[in-house]
């Protein structure tokens, strides 16, 4: 019989890097080009199957990037399993604030948090500020995953999502 296991992950990161376009794409598998601004938080879920055995559900709070809802973060991330931290590819200031995050995670958060870094937007490869090797390298640096995705094409969102979840602590 299938095993199923529960878990909530947070998205953090700075405004219009694409957090709600990767939830879009992970959860309804599509893209919008004129996405709204993210007011507060929004939830969603997902599931997905990690074998032939074990399905993951995902609670999803996709969080606000705008400045004025920073401090209302701290309520997503209190309980959650895993984050996402995302960034753009193509906004090199982007990787910065998801380093401010990432270090507020650490501090903050469960201690058994897993963390994932995201670089979104690999579409747009001609307008790339980050390369991989410094992101990947940071990102090894402080024991988090990496994963470069387009929410766009698609490229790499599921994969991103089934590798969280099988790094999961199932029983
Ligand atoms: P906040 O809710 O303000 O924190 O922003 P967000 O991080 O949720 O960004 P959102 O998903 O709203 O996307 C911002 C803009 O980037 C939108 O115009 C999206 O269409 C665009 N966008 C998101 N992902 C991609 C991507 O992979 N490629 C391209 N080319 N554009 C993207
Ligand atoms: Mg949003």
């Amino acid at each position: 019989e299938r095993r199923f296991a529960q878990f909530k992950l947070v998205l953090l990161g700075e405004s219009a890097v694409g957090k709600s376009s990767v939830v879009q794409r992970f959860v309804k598998d599509s893209f919008s080009d004129f996405r709204e601004s993210t007011i507060g938080a929004a939830f969603l879920t997902q599931t997905v199957d990690i074998d032939d055995t074990t399905t993951v559900k995902f609670e999803i709070w996709d969080t606000a990037g705008q400045e004025r809802y920073r401090s209302l973060a701290s309520i997503y991330y209190r309980n959650a399993q895993a984050a996402l931290v995302v960034y753009d590819i193509t906004q090199k200031a982007s990787l910065d604030k998801a380093k401010y995050w990432i270090k507020e995670l650490q501090k903050q958060a469960n201690s058994d948090i897993i963390i994932a870094l995201v670089g979104n937007k690999t579409d747009l490869q001609d307008q790339r500020e980050v390369s991989i090797e410094e992101a990947q390298s940071f990102a090894q640096g402080m024991g988090l995953l990496y994963f470069e995705v387009s929410a766009k094409t698609g490229q790499g969102v599921k994969e991103c999502f089934k590798q969280i979840a099988v790094k999961l602590p199932i029983e």
